[in-house]
């Protein structure tokens, strides 16, 4: 079964030329308004203390891979990016209508910010979004809670954000959703747009299958407000099938053809499509080649880490799907099991805070910090810690620094819609020698699978096998493995998924139109 959209279509992935793609996706869109809606902004402004308590603005930019992806991808498309204005000076640097140009030092396109009340905020953002459909497509259902006042205030959000959308649609627009903090918002602005306006949604997490999504309360009202798209694309197929089972039994009345991704329902028909979405691989390339070891020696120096050891890295939002625990268990049994690595190489976390007013994610803060001072406590001394912590926010740079020049990365989310990181940490090794172990259960194993350590990061022991599989790796090995994860992430970059989308969008209109 084949749920690759272009199945349906008939074209060819990335048939448009290769060369400057931004400029020709640009062109191909240039007489209608593309307007991306999503949750989370891709600029924040916050205030902020010096030392002389004198209060300054700084804009920051939100750690996760969806902004992070699809803010360059903005910058050539020019349009609007409806988003929540969640930053304490975000009113004072936006103009009355709640809108600014960014990126800030060079605009190129409009961020328009809604406001959202502390009550909006709690109910819509930390309630429904973060403790139903989150745990509920990443498959952790011991923290979904479906909550029916939560479920009113993320409706009446989605209203909010369908409301702003209409104010900027024109005729021709192309609407394109982000994620599911907005699954009710398209079928509102379809309710009430011309037919000429396009609306696409981009699911960025997993789709679970039908026996987990129909516990949800609420599944016929998400699904139908879904159906309110033109397109609606995962990263990968499973995603899709997932999606198209659960319209076939829990929506009456909709025709789903699984071959080619087509749901018709309420007289309309949306099309569900894989698009496996990629890095800046070019962009993070250059950045690594520039960061030099002196750099690496100064991060070494600072963060307390011994110049001459090796260093297993680990980068993600602390997140209870990123398995950050499981990882910490498997290197505990390690340096257990085999003691000869204590002392031979240091775990660097880099974790960034996330979602810290739910208690699951509380909790995952207090297990990990836990494990991690066991860890230290049982193995560390003579000068060793054999895992640092590192919380604070990294310039770019440092980033591509640590990926490049770290010997293993290790990404093993229990869950993951795709996971970026595991992406970028292959585009950023431009010495062709760091190793990468992945976990099966992240979307990007479909695609770099048969070039990484595979793991099952629930299986401890497997878990720790692969990271002394990684350490001793012969280089030649390294080499050969990194450069064919290279060709991977660089042949499905950001510009590839964006051609991919785009490509859709255009025959989908195309078709409508004729
Ligand atoms: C994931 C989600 C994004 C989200 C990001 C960061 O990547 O798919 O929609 O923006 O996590 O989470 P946050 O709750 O801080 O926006």
């Amino acid at each position: 079964m084949s749920n690759d959209w272009r199945s349906a279509t008939g074209i060819s992935p990335h048939q448009t030329a290769q060369s400057d793609e931004g400029t020709e996706i640009a062109t191909s869109l240039s007489n209608d308004t593309v307007i991306v809606v999503s949750n989370r902004q891709p600029y924040r402004h916050r205030y902020q203390e010096d030392e002389d308590g004198e209060s300054t603005i700084t804009v920051d930019r939100p750690t996760g891979g969806l902004t992070a992806g699809l803010d360059p991808v903005m910058q050539r498309l020019s349009g609007t990016w409806i988003a929540w204005g969640d930053g304490g000076a975000d009113r004072d640097t936006a103009d009355e209508d709640g809108q600014i140009p960014v990126p800030p030092e060079d605009p190129q396109y409009t961020l328009q910010r809604l406001w959202l009340t502390d009550r909006e905020v709690e109910e819509y953002y930390y309630g429904y979004s973060n403790r139903a459909l989150w745990p509920l497509c990443h498959l952790a259902m011991g923290n979904a809670e479906f909550d029916s006042a939560q479920w009113r205030q993320y409706c009446a959000v989605n209203r909010k954000f369908a409301d702003r959308v209409l104010e900027h649609a024109t005729g021709g627009s192309v609407i394109w959703f982000q994620d599911y903090h907005l699954a009710r918002a398209p079928q509102l602005v379809r309710e009430r747009c011309s037919s000429d306006q396009f609306l696409f949604h981009f699911w960025h997490i997993p789709w679970p299958a039908v026996d987990a999504f129909r516990a949800c309360p609420q599944h016929q009202e998400l699904l139908e407000g879904l159906l309110g798209n033109d397109l609606i694309g995962f990263h990968v197929p499973q995603y899709c099938r997932n999606f198209l089972e659960c319209v076939e039994m829990l929506v009456e009345q909709a025709e789903v053809e699984h071959e080619s991704g087509r749901i018709r329902h309420g007289g309309r028909e949306t099309v569900v499509g894989s698009f496996p979405m990629g890095v800046d691989a070019e962009t993070l390339k250059r950045q690594s080649a520039r960061v030099e070891e002196s750099m690496w020696r100064t991060f070494k120096r600072e963060f307390g880490l011994d110049p001459d050891l090796g260093v297993v890295l680990g980068v993600d939002r602390l997140d209870y799907t990123k398995g950050i625990p499981e990882r910490l268990q498997a290197l505990e049994h390690l340096w257990s099991e085999q003691p000869e690595w204590r002392g031979e190489f240091t775990y660097v976390q880099k974790g960034s805070e996330s979602r810290s007013q739910i208690p699951a994610y509380q909790q995952l803060q207090d297990r990990v910090s836990t494990i991690t001072e066991r860890i230290n406590d049982r193995f560390g001394g003579n000068g060793w810690q054999p895992i640092i912590m590192i919380e604070e926010q990294l310039p770019k740079d440092t980033l591509c620094g640590l990926y490049r020049y770290s010997d293993v990365a290790l990404v093993s989310p229990l869950r993951d819609g795709m996971n970026l990181v595991a992406q970028e940490y292959v585009a950023a090794q431009v010495d062709d020698d760091g190793v990468l172990i992945l976990s099966e259960l992240a979307g990007s194993h479909e695609q770099l699978g048969d070039a990484v350590i595979s793991v099952n990061p629930y299986d401890t022991e497997a878990h720790a096998d692969a990271i002394d599989r990684a350490l001793t790796m012969p280089e030649a090995e390294r080499r050969h493995r990194s450069r064919r994860l290279r060709r991977k992430v660089h042949n499905n970059d950001l510009d590839a998924w964006l051609h991919g989308v785009f490509d859709a969008v255009n025959q989908l209109r195309g078709d409508a139109g004729s």
